[in-house]
């Protein structure tokens, strides 16, 4: 019996032992299995390669011609300008109104002065064009500065107020 016994806790033992090592052989191959650091590099190659690939190269190459020809590069510059400036000088007043002062006045949120509504304008519209501008240009009670337009022109927002008083008159 206790030759019997040895053997089997000797069994047990090895049993044992071959079980922590095949649990530890599990956890080490699932942590550094191959196919899954592929899978880490797969997914971190494509950013990089993306963002950044083509632009970065031919900035170097252009440099030298910008410090070379630097009045050429402004020159080049200015028409791009005035061509951008063109279409936003454009906007009428009734893409301004649109955009931004409908939003109160075209039902007559926080108490602005509707749209179309002649009662409500004629006061206003008898303070003179000037009057009005300050309020828009400043704001005035829950009337936002420039209408909450920031980057409209004043001229843009004297057209809106235009278009609008042109709806009463
Ligand atoms: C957030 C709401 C709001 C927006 C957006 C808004 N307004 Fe107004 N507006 C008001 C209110 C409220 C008043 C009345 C203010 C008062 O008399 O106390 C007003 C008044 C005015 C008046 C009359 C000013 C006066 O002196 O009587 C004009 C003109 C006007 N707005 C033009 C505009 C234009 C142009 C825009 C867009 C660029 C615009 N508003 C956008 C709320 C707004």
């Amino acid at each position: 019996m206790k030759r019997y016994n040895q053997r089997g806790s000797v069994t047990i033992y090895a049993i044992t032992a071959i079980s922590i090592a095949f649990a530890l052989y599990m956890l080490t191959t699932s942590i550094t299995t191959p196919a899954d650091s592929k899978t880490t590099v797969d997914r971190i190659t494509p950013v990089g390669k993306v963002n950044t690939g083509a632009p970065i190269i031919p900035e170097p190459a252009a440099a030298p011609e910008a410090v070379a020809a630097p009045e050429t590069a402004a020159a080049a510059a200015a028409p791009e300008q005035s061509a951008a400036a063109t279409p936003a000088a454009a906007k009428s007043g009734e893409d301004v109104y649109k955009s931004a002062c409908f939003a109160c006045h075209l039902t007559g949120a926080a108490g602005a002065p509707k749209f179309g509504d002649k009662a409500a304008w004629e006061p206003r519209i008898a303070t003179g064009i000037d009057a009005l501008m300050q309020t828009v240009l400043n704001g005035k009670g829950a009337m936002p500065p420039r209408g909450t337009c920031m980057t409209c022109s004043e001229d843009e927002l004297k057209s809106a107020v235009e278009y609008m008083i042109a709806q009463v008159q």
